[in-house]
């Protein structure tokens, strides 16, 4: 459908729409438009009983995602490892652990994924390894200034016995980043450098040995057959010479500095030099071509916690990553400017440099949106959220995260489904804080609750133990009473239920073409968030209410999709609606 510049407005009193991402512009490569599934492997499903999901589980499950609809799934960590940071510490990249399986189930989920029509998408973390991986342990047995310690960041401490760490960084789940070693003559030795938690040790980017190696990881993964990468901290990589101090706490998202706004980069992240690393990566990627395209089947996606817009598309140029996580979409705030604001500056910077846009709101380190939105709009996003802290309100929280969900999968590009989320899963917010996993309770002297509540085991069935998570009742974290009602078989073919509405959008987004549509953005609606996709099969009209008021639909308006019910014509608040005319 050719893109229309002044589409009639979805009510006479709005203003016009402008075009703000035309769809026309770009080859039809499947990741353009695709529907990515996380599954977070240790509670996707549990095949053999130990109460920790596997990837025979999540095989067995691969027809549910098929029935949801959606393009490829991503897996989180499932390699070798000694689940320090629960799989995000490798010690074998090249192994499964015994935990997930064995190497054979990684080849059968694959393989089943493809018959079922189905992309895999795996984890690669390169910024660190585990402290168990043969490299580091080979690093410790080693001198000060070996090969082997050349592998990663070692540095002699300061003060006139090096009692003092290099330099003032602090680890991002708390505490300094810095941790001694005793050298294998028993005396206190080097310090080495590790943004996360001390048993993840970050490499050495600057070494050709360390891009070597992680380059036939990626081979080896191709190989096997999977369809790309999603790269863990993929701003992290390069270090700013010197390892300069940086008078701020550490978070993810440089920027995010509590309290303090610099100019500066943060010597840690996003530094010009990780860029020659993913050119070469995408070089790999593009010999794997099936088709010839130049646009490829195998893509790599970002995890860079990058800010400005600006400085986040270079990881997107055509010659890098495919697509980066849209952070910004996720951190946004529900209000109608905020989000009319994030959409056009999503499109202007990623359209920029050819790029699609991807939107996502939940994944396996943040508080569900189903939990977050019923929490008061304006408090920033707490990392988890314990029994003893303001509860979310339930209702609200799962109203507004169906009508986020529902404006989030009318945009053309791609998005991301955390797994769960197509349940109306929310965090459990009342988790008893002994059985907290995440680094980041200890770390941080037990002032934040980390994202254990967001990672619990799926629901399947309601009657079943552990609600059908596994043949037995174990569960490594505890489910809260809520997802009994919500489980999978509570909501299949149950009209007006979570599932059921993730099931009709994914159908309806992929029947008429509103992955690779063009978007119309009203401006100054108010409250209400009104846009257009104009698709390849049907011009959709989009209307979000973050309003108190109803709004009403045109005349003659057919509805193909709503996040709640609606009182006759009227969209009522906290509800999103997707209708032609
Ligand atoms: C990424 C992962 C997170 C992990 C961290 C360190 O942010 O998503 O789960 O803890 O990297 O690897």
């Amino acid at each position: 459908m050719p893109v229309t510049q002044n589409p009639t407005t979805p009510t006479s009193t709005a203003p016009a729409a402008q075009l703000v991402h035309d769809g026309s512009r770009h080859a039809d490569a499947w990741w353009r438009s695709a529907v990515i599934y996380q599954i977070y492997p240790r509670s996707f499903a549990d095949h053999d009983g130990d109460g920790m999901g596997d990837l025979v589980g999540i095989t067995s499950r691969l027809p549910y995602l098929r029935d949801l609809g959606v393009d490829a799934v991503w897996l989180s960590p499932f390699y070798a490892s000694p689940q320090a940071d629960a799989g995000y510490d490798v010690s074998d990249y090249r192994a499964v652990d015994p935990l997930f399986g064995r190497l054979e189930d990684a080849k059968a989920m694959v393989a089943r994924a493809h018959e079922l029509g189905l992309r895999v998408i795996v984890d690669l973390v390169p910024n660190h390894t585990s402290d168990e991986h043969e490299w580091f342990r080979a690093a410790l047995a080693a001198a000060p200034g070996s090969p082997e310690r050349e592998r990663y960041m070692f540095r002699d401490g300061k003060g006139p016995d090096g009692s003092e760490p290099p330099n003032n960084w602090e680890s991002v789940f708390g505490g300094r980043a810095w941790t001694r070693v005793t050298e294998p003559d028993g005396s206190p030795g080097q310090w080495y450098l590790h943004l996360f938690d001390p048993k993840q040790p970050d490499l050495n980017w600057e070494l050709p040995e360390v891009r070597e190696e992680f380059e036939s990881i990626l081979r080896f993964w191709l190989d096997l057959g999977v369809d790309g990468f999603r790269v863990d901290v993929a701003h992290g990589l390069i270090k700013e010479a010197g390892l300069p101090d940086w008078d701020a706490e550490l978070h993810l998202l440089g920027a995010g500095l509590k309290g303090e706004s610099t100019d500066r980069r943060p010597p840690m992240w996003d530094q010009d030099g990780v860029h020659e690393v993913y050119e070469s990566w995408r070089r790999i990627l593009n010999s794997y071509n099936e088709t010839g395209d130049s646009a490829g089947d195998r893509i790599m996606c970002a995890e860079a916690w990058v800010t400005p817009v600006e400085r986040a598309a270079r990881y997107v140029r055509e010659t890098e990553f495919h697509q980066a996580f849209n952070f910004d979409f996720l951190e946004t705030h529900w209000h109608a400017d905020k989000l009319r604001e994030v959409i056009r500056a999503s499109y202007a910077a990623n359209d920029s440099v050819g790029a699609p846009t991807t939107w996502v709101l939940s994944n396996h380190d943040v508080v569900r949106h189903a939990s977050r939105l019923g929490l008061p709009i304006d408090q920033p996003r707490p990392n988890g959220i314990g029994a003893e802290d303001p509860q979310p309100d339930t209702e609200l929280g799962l109203r507004r995260a169906r009508a986020a969900t529902t404006l989030m999968l009318a945009l053309p590009g791609g998005a991301y489904i955390y797994q769960g989320e197509e349940l109306g899963l929310p965090d459990h917010t009342t988790m008893p804080d002994e059985v907290r996993q995440d680094p980041t309770w200890e770390r941080s002297g037990h002032t934040e609750k980390g994202r254990d509540g967001c990672r619990v085991p799926m629901p399947w069935e309601a009657d079943r133990p552990g609600l059908g998570f596994g043949p037995s009742e174990q569960t490594w974290l505890p489910q809260p009473e809520s997802y009994r009602a919500l489980a999978a078989d509570r909501q299949a073919g149950v009209p007006g239920s979570t599932l059921e509405l993730y099931r009709r959008m994914l159908q309806v987004r992929r029947e008429l073409g509103m992955g690779q549509g063009s978007l119309l953005l009203e401006e100054s609606t108010g409250d209400v968030v009104r846009m257009v996709n104009d698709a390849r099969e049907a011009r959709v009209q989009v209307v979000a209410n973050l309003g108190t008021d109803p709004v009403d639909l045109p005349d003659g308006a057919q509805v193909l999709v709503a996040s709640g019910d609606l009182d006759g014509t009227r969209v009522p608040s906290d509800t999103a609606v997707w209708f032609t005319a």
